[in-house]
């Protein structure tokens, strides 16, 4: 009788360990889906990050500070190391705000990427003004071997080079294509080698999703790799829209240069749900745009988001993700253009002065559906 009630006694006690044992995981597993957030989320996959814009690395803005801290684990810097603003002149170096955020980026422990080094666009002018091929190389070295070398082993990737392929594959005739010929872009890689070693080093263009495109980066890196030049990643800026580009030309890029052996990112994600000048009538990519400005059939959404088009975008950035996460293997980053939609290029981009609803977080910095349904797929996985 005694033995009997000390077994179940015993049975008894188990049984209750083993109920308050389950209960316990399961009110972790609530509070671990609770607290998510996109880099805890997709840890095990890629890096989540975003641009940060001169008022997120001077610290002014520090309620998207907090958000930043939270949500993301790469940065890029918008606009601050770009050769208009990081060297101005042939002998000027600015490195104020370079220096804060490289800071910004070690104190949050993240992964820090420069953007960018060779790029036709916000260029000093200084450099439109050569002729020879000498001295762009000359000036190309200082660049690159100055800014790679003074962030060795800080900044973690490099744009080495940014936008040099027409939209049919062929080479941009850039300032530095002009000067210099297509082995600009290997010397620019090479250097970039040099000056850090351990550095991830990638080319980076929009549109590549494009099947001509795809075309031309392949060819690209091949010629890299045949001359031996490091290349690691092939960043795909993704300013993209609710109806394109398709999946399904986004995954053939992603394989077709997964399959050269190097990284793909998406470096620069927005999803525009405004009109585009180029999808009207008669409106040429290369026409000023200024016709359009204050035009409200051009900016349908100037207060909030209707829901119907909030769906669409939650949708929408779903079925990336889920593309994302079949080939995580193959991905290392993904980056949104922006913290939240009042700070995103977009608003006055191709037309300016409208309101663009194109990122995760609203204007009051709240997550959006789209947020939701990211987060969302993940705990489903
Ligand atoms: C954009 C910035 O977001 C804007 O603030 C700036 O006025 C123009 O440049 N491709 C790139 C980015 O590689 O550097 C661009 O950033 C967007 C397109």
């Amino acid at each position: 009788m005694k033995i009997n009630f000390k077994i179940t006694t015993l049975l008894l006690l188990f049984m209750v360990s083993a109920i308050s044992c389950e209960k316990k995981e399961e009110v972790e597993k609530q509070v671990n889906e609770e607290t998510l957030t996109l880099k805890s989320a997709f840890s095990d996959d890629f890096f989540v990050g975003s641009a940060v814009n001169d008022n997120h690395i001077n610290g002014k803005d520090t309620l998207a500070l907090q958000l930043i801290g939270k949500e993301f684990n790469t940065l890029t810097p918008e606009n601050i190391m770009k050769w208009m603003n990081i060297h101005p002149e042939e002998n000027t170096f600015n490195y104020n705000m370079s220096d804060q955020y490289v800071a910004l980026g070690e104190k949050n422990t993240m992964h820090i990427v420069g953007h960018t080094l060779v790029w036709h666009s916000q260029l000093a002018p200084y450099i439109n003004t050569i002729s020879d091929s000498a001295t762009m190389a000359e000036n190309l070295k200082s660049h690159i071997n100055t800014i790679v070398g003074k962030y060795k082993g800080r900044i973690h990737s490099w744009d080495v080079v940014n936008e040099a392929l027409n939209e049919d594959g062929t080479l941009r005739e850039s300032i530095f294509l002009k000067v210099m010929g297509k082995d600009y872009i290997n010397y620019a890689f090479q250097l970039a080698a040099l000056a850090d070693p351990a550095a991830e080093l990638n080319y980076n263009d929009y549109n590549l999703w494009k099947p001509e495109k795809r075309a031309g980066v392949v060819q690209l890196v091949k010629d890299l790799q045949a001359k031996g030049t490091k290349i690691d990643g092939v960043g795909m800026q993704a300013h993209w829209s609710l109806e394109g580009p398709s999946l399904e030309d986004i995954e053939n890029s992603i394989i077709a240069y997964s399959d050269l052996g190097v990284k793909v990112m998406f470096t620069e994600l927005d999803i525009t749900v405004l009109p585009n000048p180029w999808d009207l009538n008669g409106a040429a990519v290369e026409q000023s745009y200024e016709q359009f400005e204050g035009d409200p059939k051009m900016n349908p959404y100037p207060n909030t988001l209707p829901d119907s088009i909030q769906n669409k975008l939650a949708k929408r950035y779903e079925d990336i993700f889920n593309l994302f996460l079949k080939h995580k293997d193959k991905i290392s980053r993904v980056t949104f253009w922006g913290v939240h939609d009042g700070q995103s290029w977009l608003n006055d981009w191709p037309i300016k002065g409208r309101t663009n609803h194109p990122l995760l977080f609203d204007r009051k910095l709240n997550p959006k559906k789209a947020y939701q349904q990211i987060i969302e797929l993940k705990k489903q996985n």
